[in-house]
């Protein structure tokens, strides 16, 4: 089987462009996040403060978190239910890396994160897979963009979805999630030492996917359909 793990800080790209670039390479696009998302998002319907480690880890035994995949896309199920649709809205996004920050609650996520990986081609995006969920990738690549591109392009993604944002709100949220994920104690936010930096800033998508395309070719023999 083949890896690539893709991580780097929230709004960098990473999900359009492993998306993407899994679909062309016939790769299965694993989306760690939202795995956390639901655990925040189960934090947050039963009016639990996700930080708070003593009540959110007796928690975690009633909970039940699969990923689903129809047609190629992944949906996530939380306690059964899926929650695909529900686990993007921004109180989600804070409560997903408050609880991400709970060492039970990674290493509740990690073997089904390495077991989609020993049975499938991924490419796998989130924050620490080519650290720590799957240290033998063939390719590991840590994407990023400047603060203030990202904050733009999240900016227009909740305008296009027909939300109203204001953008120094969004900057500002941003900023703190960068923190939360570079400052935890466990499993921090950090390039794996044998990773390629992709800066995406000024980059279109297209762009960003035939580089990355270029870089799992030159990593691995993976036919590109
Ligand atoms: O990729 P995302 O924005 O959907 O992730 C939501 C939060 O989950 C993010 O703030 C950090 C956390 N996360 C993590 O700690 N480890 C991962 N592998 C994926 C996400």
């Amino acid at each position: 089987m083949t890896a690539v793990a893709i991580d780097g800080p929230a709004g960098a790209g990473k999900s359009s462009v492993a998306r993407k670039t899994a679909e062309k390479l016939g790769f299965l696009y694993v989306d760690t996040g939202a795995l956390y998302r639901a655990i925040g998002l189960y934090m947050l319907q039963n009016g639990v403060d996700p930080g708070d480690a003593d009540t959110v880890i007796p928690l975690l035994k009633k909970i039940t978190v699969s990923l689903k995949y129809c047609g190629g896309e992944q949906r996530v199920f939380l306690c059964g239910n899926d929650v695909s649709d529900k686990i993007r809205t921004d109180d989600v996004s804070l409560a997903a890396s408050r609880v991400s920050a709970i060492p039970e609650v990674r290493s509740f996520l990690l073997s089904l994160q390495r077991d989609i990986a020993k049975e499938n081609n991924v490419l796998m995006d989130g924050r620490d897979i080519g650290t720590v969920v799957l240290p033998d990738a063939q390719v590991k690549v840590f994407l990023t963009a400047s603060t203030e591109e990202r904050a733009k392009r999240r900016y227009f993604q909740l305008l296009h979805s027909g939300i109203k944002a204001d953008y120094d709100e969004v900057l500002e949220d941003l900023k703190q999630r960068d923190y939360n994920d570079t400052h935890r104690a466990i499993a921090p936010l950090k390039p794996a030492p044998d990773a390629v930096v992709m800066d995406t800033t000024g980059q279109t998508l297209e762009q960003s996917v035939e580089l990355l395309i270029r870089l799992i070719q030159e990593k691995t023999s993976a036919n590109i359909t």
